[in-house]
């Protein structure tokens, strides 16, 4: 069955004080109005270890925003999907669009990010997107095509059936312009689509794909309504405890 989630990514905000605080505050607010989906929490590593326990782990999953290319050993400064794993997080997101502008992650480098966070029983969240000079050019299709196959389509359809997809137009992150919901719905219709034609219809039928992008409790409801959105990956919306159940409540009737 296809999942209908909403996952926060901090990014690289909130102390550790401050991340328990808000954990505190979403699990509490959780527990007295029950989420219509699953509800994902993704913090810097340096939070995992602490929220986990924190958190009702039957209405909120908690994930990291990267992981390690590599399983193990000299390679300084690097945290580990096994590491991640082993403070009970759940989940990662890998190929954000501020990794791979950043921090330069390629296709092959996120391939086998994949690889190790599926390993190690993570749900991978995995990112595409194009940037606005690829909106502007017409091409946003075949980029968005070019990163599923370049990290993706090398699983078998039972891995492949692990995975949740998020779509990010990078042009709309962080910056208050939202892609429209025909938008949305065109390019989520697209990955489905070629989902559909490597996996067959099943596989394509259960794949949660979320969209990410200036989400905010005022336009989650018209972007999750879409037959081929799944829920939302939200950047600052997620940082105040309110505007995210905003979103998550965009789930109910
Ligand atoms: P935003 O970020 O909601 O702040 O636009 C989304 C994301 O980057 O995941």
């Amino acid at each position: 069955m296809r999942k209908k989630i909403v996952a926060g990514n901090w990014k690289m905000n909130k102390t550790l004080q401050e991340g328990i605080e808000l954990v505190k505050e979403i699990n509490t607010a959780l527990e007295a109005d029950k989420p219509a989906c699953d509800v994902v929490v993704c913090t810097p590593f340096i939070h995992l270890a602490s929220v986990t326990p924190l958190v009702n782990p039957s209405l909120i999953g908690i994930g990291a925003e990267n992981c390690a290319d590599k399983e193990s050993g000299a390679y300084t400064g690097e945290v580990s999907a096994a590491m991640v794993a082993s403070t009970g997080a759940k989940y990662c997101i890998l190929g954000h669009s501020e990794r791979r502008a950043y921090y330069h992650e390629t296709n092959e480098i996120l391939k086998e990010k994949v690889l190790l966070a599926l390993a190690n029983g993570l749900t991978p969240i995995f990112c595409v997107g194009e940037v606005k000079d690829e909106r502007v050019a017409g091409i946003q299709n075949q980029v968005v095509e070019s990163q599923l196959e370049g990290a993706l389509f090398n699983l078998s359809a039972e891995d492949f059936g692990k995975i949740v997809i998020a779509y990010e137009p990078v042009w709309a992150i962080g910056t208050g312009l939202t892609a429209t919901s025909e938008q949305a719905e065109e390019m989520h219709a697209f990955i489905r689509s070629k989902v559909e034609a490597k996996y067959g219809k099943a596989v394509a039928e259960d794949c949660s794909i979320l969209y990410g992008g200036s989400c905010k409790p005022s336009n989650a409801k018209e972007l999750f309504a879409n037959p081929d959105v799944d829920g939302g990956l939200i950047g600052g919306a997620s940082l105040k405890a309110a505007d995210f159940k905003g979103i998550i409540d965009a789930w109910k009737k």
